[in-house]
């Protein structure tokens, strides 16, 4: 029989509230941070920009920026004809599988193409640089996974990857016409505020597989498939699926009802630690607003939106429970046609950024990560062999 204890929520279970390690990269004190920059501020870069001050430590040159965003679109467009060729077999083996399975499947083979063995044991600087050469490569190669697998699936040979930077390239490819300004921003928008946050699941997967002295790729593989749960990356495919759900604002109440009597969480909602509101949620919640109102294009997204600030109001009322970035990012990637099984694997494409960066961090000072648990099983007992149980 389980100890009584071992289903009760004591402050250790999950982890809340215990400080794992040291980090440079972000800090959530008063406000998100990336670097020392607030993201309020950041929210004004290019995505490359803050991809360069996650991995570099600081924000780019005009000239260092121009050649980072080179080295990422070359990589975009020399994704091996050897996953290519495994893509258009999945293709058609199994066209309806996870996208997220895909990404995991496609850095895991990109991780086997290089052999890539990880760091040498205590790696000096240069092995780090090499390091961030391989995290450049992924941030480029990536999204070009995604679409090669979106033209294996339409049984095209992959198109060629644009020659500009990540968030038009990508909104191009994946929306197949060229996006307009606001779109580009608010995409570009979405792409910061995903791209790190700290010890979350993933990114502490992924330091917990660097401890052991494995390498990048097998800690970005084992980072995708911990985001796709949904109580992390996979809430915002959720998000939109309980908005089309609901429906009309008439049902909002009943709905809501049923959903905390359940004992239900309501995507997009609560965080671990924030729990008086989600600066990147406020930050992106506007940013889907002017999204949404700049012109008749997004008119038929104008219901949806009432409906969102409608279920806000209401799980405010009802719970003091806020939305999470994961809210609005929903509602602007399904704002720009974007078909919901992509949203968490955008997810991904921008938290490659944060995860290689913490990835480079814990190699550079490293202790190997293995925590304690409380026992909480039977009591000692006597074995009893085989023929006498
Ligand atoms: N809907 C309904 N109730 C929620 C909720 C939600 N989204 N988030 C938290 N709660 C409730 C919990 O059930 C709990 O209630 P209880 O005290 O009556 O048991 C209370 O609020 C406190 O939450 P807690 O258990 O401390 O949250 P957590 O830190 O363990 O979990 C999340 C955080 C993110 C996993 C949780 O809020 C959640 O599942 N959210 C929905 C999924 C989501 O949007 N994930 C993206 C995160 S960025």
């Amino acid at each position: 029989m389980p100890h009584p204890s071992s289903n009760q929520k004591d402050t250790e279970s999950g982890l809340a509230g215990i400080m794992a390690g040291h980090t440079n990269i972000c800090s959530l004190d008063e406000t998100l941070r990336y670097r020392g920059y607030a993201v309020s501020d950041l929210v004004q870069c290019s995505f490359e920009e803050i991809a360069h001050l996650l991995l570099w430590g600081d924000l780019p040159t005009a000239t260092q920026l121009e050649a980072f965003t080179g080295r990422i679109q070359h990589a975009a467009q020399s994704i091996p004809q050897t996953v290519v060729c495994c893509f258009q077999g999945l293709a058609e083996t199994s066209p309806q599988t996870s996208i997220m399975d895909v990404l995991r499947t496609g850095v895991s083979l990109l991780g086997q193409l290089e052999c890539d063995n990880g760091p040498k044991e205590s790696p000096r600087a240069h092995d780090l640089s090499q390091e961030r050469m391989k995290a450049e490569q992924l941030l480029g190669q990536v999204p070009a996974l995604l679409a090669t697998w979106i033209d294996c699936l339409r049984g095209e040979s992959p198109s060629r990857w644009p020659n500009k930077p990540l968030a038009p390239a990508l909104l191009e490819k994946l929306c197949h016409t060229k996006a307009s300004n606001i779109a580009t921003t608010v995409f570009n928008t979405t792409l910061i505020l995903y791209a790190e946050h700290e010890f979350n699941a993933s990114t502490f997967v992924a330091r917990t597989v660097t401890s052991t002295g494995s390498d990048m790729h097998s800690g970005v593989t084992a980072a995708i498939g911990t985001l796709k749960g949904p109580l992390h990356g996979g809430a915002n495919e959720k998000v939109l699926h309980q908005l089309m759900d609901i429906g009309v604002p008439e049902n909002i109440e009943p709905w809501l009802a049923r959903k905390l009597n359940d004992h239900e969480v309501v995507m997009g909602f609560g965080h671990r630690i924030y729990k008086t509101g989600d600066i990147r949620a406020d930050l992106l919640g506007d940013a889907c607003h002017r999204l949404i109102y700049s012109d008749s294009t997004y008119e038929k997204h104008q219901k949806l939106e009432k409906l969102a600030y409608k279920l806000e109001q209401l799980l405010f009322e009802k719970k003091e429970l806020r939305p999470n970035l994961d809210w609005p990012a929903a509602r602007v990637y399904h704002a720009l046609g974007l078909p919901i099984n992509l949203f968490t694997p955008l997810f991904v494409v921008a938290r490659v950024s944060g995860w290689t960066s913490h990835i480079i961090e814990q190699m550079g000072n490293n202790r190997l990560i293995r925590p304690l648990a409380k026992y909480v099983g039977q009591a000692p007992r006597p074995y009893v062999s085989i023929e006498d149980r």
